[in-house]
């Protein structure tokens, strides 16, 4: 190859490169601009719905309230859940057996010797109120739908969370029993916000704590 030959492949060989870090950045201008994604005010509400619910979700799954709410036919006991001893069992109206009945030995307020704990109407939630194993969208989905809740509204419910003996009693459980991870105002406000935001569902599959 003489000189000039040398040269024009030189030349074309710097055309190329200086064509292809004209195209790199031009290509990279037409992508869509950094930064987050833009939301619609639906999907904003949404989010906020979703989070609302994973608070109200952290109260249901203590063992305070799911001790209660089994899927099985036998309470459960303690922090760390165990089946209930003596062989306790629902009933056909998920307050014992003849000659077991729970208000044999849980009366309507918490004992100290021997440590039991108490409330009004104390019984296990029926089988279509059994939260244990729903992830969190049946979960959602259970307890708004009427079918399932004692043909409760949202207004129903918030008024049952409010009063209901049973789910107060989980914030004065006695001695050595937790509390719920919220306070029971903190629990109201957060179903509440779940409501107002159109009581989204969490997306199957998912279980938060
Ligand atoms: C001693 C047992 C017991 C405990 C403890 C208990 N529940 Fe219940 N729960 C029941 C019974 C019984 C019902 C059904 C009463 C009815 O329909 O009137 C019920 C019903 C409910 C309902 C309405 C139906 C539904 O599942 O949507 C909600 C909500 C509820 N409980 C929340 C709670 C929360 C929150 C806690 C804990 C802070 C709790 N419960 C603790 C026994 C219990
Ligand atoms: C023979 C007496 C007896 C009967 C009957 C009985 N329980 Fe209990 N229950 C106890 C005792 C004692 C404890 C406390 C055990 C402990 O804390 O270790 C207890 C604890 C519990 C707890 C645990 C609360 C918590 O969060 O730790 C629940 C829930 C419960 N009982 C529900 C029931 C239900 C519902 C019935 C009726 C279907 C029932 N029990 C019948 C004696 C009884």
């Amino acid at each position: 190859m003489n000189t000039l030959g040398r040269l024009a492949l030189c030349l074309a060989a710097v055309g190329a490169i200086a064509l292809l870090s004209a195209t790199g950045p031009a290509q990279e201008e037409s992508l869509p601009a950094p930064g987050p994604p833009t939301r619609t005010p639906e999907q904003m509400q949404k989010e906020k719905s979703l989070v609302a619910f994973a608070k109200v979700a952290s109260v249901l799954r203590h063992p305070r309230c799911m001790n209660c709410h089994p899927s099985g036919d036998r309470p459960h006991v303690g922090n760390d859940r165990h089946l209930h001893g003596m062989n306790v069992q629902r009933g056909p109206e998920d307050h014992g057996v003849p000659g077991l009945y729970c208000s044999a030995c849980h009366r309507t307020e918490n004992q100290a010797v021997p440590n039991i704990p108490g409330a009004p109407h104390w019984q296990l939630a029926p089988p279509s109120m059994g939260w244990e194993g729903l992830d969190d969208h049946d979960l959602a989905a259970m307890l708004i739908d009427k079918n399932r809740n004692g043909n409760r509204s949202l207004e129903d419910l918030l008024h049952h969370m409010r009063v209901d003996a049973l789910v107060l009693w989980g914030w004065q459980a006695g001695s050595g029993r937790s509390n719920p991870p919220l306070s029971h105002e903190g629990f109201i406000r957060a179903l509440k916000d779940w409501f107002t935001t159109g009581a989204a569902l969490p997306p199957k599959g998912a279980t938060t704590f």
